[in-house]
């Protein structure tokens, strides 16, 4: 506390009597803030009601997609409690004039039941309803609306893609929300569309939430993005975290399911492997103009999606070609290589000469190429000229080191890293040249390059990173861990000599701080838990 009598008796001979009443309330208030400022904050964990992500008789959840052909195909899928079986979509061409209605149609919406009530982590049975806009006109700005006749959503409008291929237009991707996903995702999504409110799809590259069933986290997700999800369409691809056994359904030991709402409250193109039913929605593509965007699964059946992504690939007449999947060919952070998947996936990028590369996974931001230099110089590998460029990238609030040594590892170069830093990109494609952008959530630029495709088919590649802001690690950025006071380091050093301290997590109980931490040791783990007076619970 500062010395208020000193403070007090210096300031006295300038003030007059008048303020003289005033001054000590405010010399108070001063000293309040500055004792408050020190007072070590601990983070306050929201908690949701369980009934708040209840399904109710009016339309929530509605998330649009593109087909197949995104010039001429959508679809709307939403949600409603079981008391509602009439489901219907209205779609009309959009108008300035309020009554643009009076040329749409009434279709009829496929219905399915998601009785997860048995499932501890979802407790829900609701109605998912969706329906299928075809024929579509394009370059066309379309209104629609969801409901059962009686009860309807607002009218909300989209656009097709144009049947100019050579139109530009942009796109988002988006890394990992998964954690703190209402709390932190929410401004990343919002930030994104602010950033381009031109988008004309998003691509979530896996790992929408944490865990694969739990509704909540859902509901998160769909309030996260709000009206965005039902404007902008989705491509998504599951991530590990959309796979989780159901012990409930399937007794212990048993197998990762997709999660249970994945196929209900999404309406993704049905393009995938026809042979491969289990992956249908999560294994897909869409033409958008002259880009073809291809989803994998990485979780399963990685090896069996090969002849199914040859043909998808050698019958592309596409200038451009992106590829979506969740875990990264090159790993950003230690001890996550994916080496099966990469001798099985990247023969057919570099053969087919993916541009793109749009992944998730590793809670951190990479971004890379395979030398595609040196291996045209030396002729060795001379496949990797195309130099697909690979990005890891995350958007939600969980945080994970990057890797030591880039991707020496993998005879790549990573060309630009972050840590601790939520992330989205847009992505413009304008003919023949594809600018990538990569934004804070505050807005920021943190990476940028072109491609420029030559008549070869090959890309020039123009780094511009130099544009953006410096390098961001968790040494320069604010703590991601709860910080240990040093007394309390000592004092674990002393009981567990040579550990490393690689996690701390502070709460306060009884108006005590007590910090969770974990201690390492030649790959011995320690969960512990270490009071403010020092006591230490194992
Ligand atoms: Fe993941």
């Amino acid at each position: 506390m500062p010395n208020l009598p000193y403070l007090k008796r210096y300031i006295e001979p300038v003030i007059p009597v008048k303020m003289k009443n005033l001054l000590l309330p405010f010399l108070c208030i001063v000293a309040c803030q500055w004792a408050i400022a020190q007072e070590y904050r601990v983070y306050k964990a929201p908690r949701f009601r369980e009934e708040w992500s209840k399904p109710t008789d009016y339309p929530d959840r509605i998330v649009l997609s593109f087909g197949a052909d995104a010039a001429t195909q959508a679809s709307v899928t939403w949600r409603t409690d079981t008391t509602v079986h009439n489901a219907l979509a209205e779609i009309a061409v959009a108008d300035g004039a309020p009554t643009f209605w009076r040329y749409g149609k009434t279709l009829s919406a496929k219905t399915e039941q998601l009785d997860a009530s048995s499932i501890e982590m979802a407790k829900v049975k609701a109605h998912y309803h969706s329906a299928v806009f075809t024929d579509l006109l394009p370059g066309t700005t379309y209104a629609y609306r969801v409901g059962d006749g009686t009860t309807w959503s607002e009218w909300i409008q989209f656009s097709t893609a144009s049947d100019d291929k050579d139109e530009p237009f942009a796109f988002l991707y988006v890394g990992d929300a998964q954690n703190y996903i209402l709390e932190l995702w929410a401004r990343l999504i919002r930030e994104g569309y602010r950033k381009a409110p031109d988008a004309k799809f998003i691509i979530h590259a896996g790992d929408l939430v944490n865990n694969a069933h739990r509704d909540q986290e859902w509901h998160e997700w769909f309030t996260a993005g709000g009206f965005i999800h039902s404007m902008v369409p989705s491509m998504s691809t599951p991530g590990n975290h959309e796979y989780r056994a159901i012990p409930e359904w399937d007794g212990t030991n048993a197998k990762r399911r997709l999660s249970v709402q994945w196929r209900p409250q999404f309406t993704l193109p049905e393009n995938g492997p026809q042979d491969l039913q289990e992956i249908a929605e999560t294994v897909y593509y869409t033409d958008y103009q002259d880009v073809r965007i291809i989803s994998l699964n990485s979780n399963v059946l990685q090896e069996e999606q090969i002849p199914w992504l040859e043909k998808v690939l050698s019958e592309n007449n596409k200038k451009w070609t992106i590829v979506t999947y969740h875990h990264p060919l090159f790993s950003a952070s230690e001890g996550r290589e994916n080496t099966r998947l990469r001798e099985a996936w990247k023969p057919l990028f570099d053969k087919y000469q993916v541009d793109l590369a749009l992944q998730g996974h590793d809670h951190s931001y990479a971004r890379g190429r395979v030398s595609p230099g040196e291996n045209v110089l030396d002729g060795v590998n001379a496949r990797d000229k195309t130099g697909t460029v690979y990005v890891v990238s995350v958007s939600g609030g969980k945080m994970y080191e990057l890797k030591q040594n880039g991707w020496d590892d993998y005879e790549a170069d990573r060309d630009r890293a972050a840590e601790n830093t939520q992330l989205f990109q847009v992505i413009r494609i304008n003919g023949d040249k594809l600018s990538f952008e990569s934004y804070t959530a505050t807005g920021e630029l943190y990476d940028a390059f072109d491609l420029e495709k030559q008549a070869d088919g090959t890309n020039q590649f123009i780094e511009r990173k130099s544009e953006a802001i410096p390098e961001r690690r968790f040494t320069n950025t604010i703590p991601y861990e709860d910080p240990l006071p040093d007394n309390l380091l000592s004092i674990l050093m002393a009981r567990y000599p040579d550990h490393a301290l690689t996690r701390v997590n502070a709460r306060k109980e009884a108006g005590k701080l007590v910090f969770a931490v974990r201690m390492e040791k030649d790959g011995e783990r320690l969960e512990l838990q270490i009071d403010e007076d020092g006591t230490i619970r194992e």
